[in-house]
């Protein structure tokens, strides 16, 4: 079913170094989250308070009405098993191949039988679509086929909750939009809670059914993905169109001269691109977590920019309409604009 986590002014540091101050946020329960913000503004801290790996300073995140931040070391054990994880290197042990290392958890974990063992792992393995590689070693295969292998492992156990770290970095496009529709599916399929941390903005435009952004210090925003797409907040605007002008700069967060600059030389923010349709299940059956396309701006009052919610249900085709008013435009750029479109 998938379970809500409810994280309630979380603040952590290390020593003196303030990571996020006051997170308040409510991943809910089987639906697709997508956590953003540039390089180093703790979004891979954020995934390891969440599982419980490192202490948080100050504040609650509670799942099924327990506290991780105050729980007990073997209870903590306990609502770990709802959590999988797969870590931004993916995490694989070299020295096993592909069949081991999927079913380390269940050795681990559990008193099945190796048949049963065997069962599950392969069945994953097949899920995400690596099916006759159980031989191989993490050395010998693409950082694609090793980010499967991890999502695979996170798997076994069937969990609530999959967090998901930069699952796309170091991919092609090709192979982020497979991914991207393996996760879709996948969610529609175990309908656990997932949060995917993502630097590719096309994924974070077209995946999610919720987006955050955490930027200096703080959370910018959290909500759903079409009041994201659709704000005009600075910080948001920025991160989500991949834009230079606004406040985020080349070392995170420009300074007052080059803010003053800026406004003085007159430079124009484009409008908002169209919000593209959200990518759908293969087999066109919906998830729980989805939500008629415009539903939440219809609801809000909020007046969607011109074009969106245009093409086909699926996939992350770009709408004509951006790419008429682009025409400069390579294919190259286009998908690195993500869905700038
Ligand atoms: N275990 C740790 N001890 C001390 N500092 C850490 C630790 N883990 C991460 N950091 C620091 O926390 C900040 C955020 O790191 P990280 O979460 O990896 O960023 P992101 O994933 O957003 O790129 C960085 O400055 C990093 O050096
Ligand atoms: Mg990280």
């Amino acid at each position: 079913m998938g379970v809500a986590i409810d994280v309630q002014g979380l603040t952590k540091s290390f020593g003196s170094q303030l990571i996020w101050n006051d997170v308040t946020l409510t991943l809910p329960a089987g639906e697709i989250s997508v956590m953003l913000g540039p390089s180093g503004t703790g979004k891979s801290v954020f995934l390891k308070t969440l599982v419980g790996l490192l202490k948080p300073d100050k504040g609650s995140i509670v799942i099924n009405g327990a506290d991780l931040v105050t729980l007990k070391e073997h209870d903590l054990y306990e609502v770990r098993k709802l959590f999988g994880v797969l870590f931004q290197d993916g995490a694989l042990f070299g020295s096993m191949n592909l069949f081991d290392n999927v079913a380390f958890p269940l050795r681990e974990h559990t008193k099945k039988t190796e048949s049963e063992i065997r069962k599950i792992s392969l069945e994953k393995m097949e899920l995400v679509g690596l099916q006759g590689a159980e031989d191989k070693l993490p050395g010998e295969i693409s950082g694609g086929m090793r980010k499967r292998a991890g999502l695979a492992r996170a798997l076994v156990l069937d969990p609530e909750i999959l967090l998901i770290d930069e699952p796309d970095s170091g991919l092609d496009p090709v192979r982020t939009s497979y991914i991207n529709q393996l996760f879709i599916d996948l969610n529609a399929q175990i309908d656990a809670t997932f949060l995917i941390v993502t630097h590719d903005i096309n994924t974070a435009r077209t995946v999610p059914d919720n987006i955050g952004l955490l930027y200096h210090k703080h959370l910018a925003m959290f909500g759903p993905r079409e009041m994201l797409l659709s704000s005009e907040e600075p910080v948001v605007r920025q991160f989500l169109n991949a834009q230079t002008v606004g406040p985020i700069g080349m070392s995170e967060e420009k300074d007052a001269d080059e803010l003053a600059a800026e406004a003085a030389s007159g430079q124009q923010l484009p409008p908002l691109p169209p919000i593209a349709p959200q990518l759908g299940t293969s087999n066109g059956e919906p998830r729980r977590g989805e939500r008629p396309a415009g539903e939440w701006c219809r609801a809000n009052g909020v007046i969607p920019p011109p074009g969106s919610f245009q093409g086909p249900h699926t996939s992350v085709q770009v709408p004509e309409r951006t790419l008429d008013q682009r025409p400069e435009l390579d294919v190259g750029a286009s998908l690195d604009h993500g869905a700038a479109s």
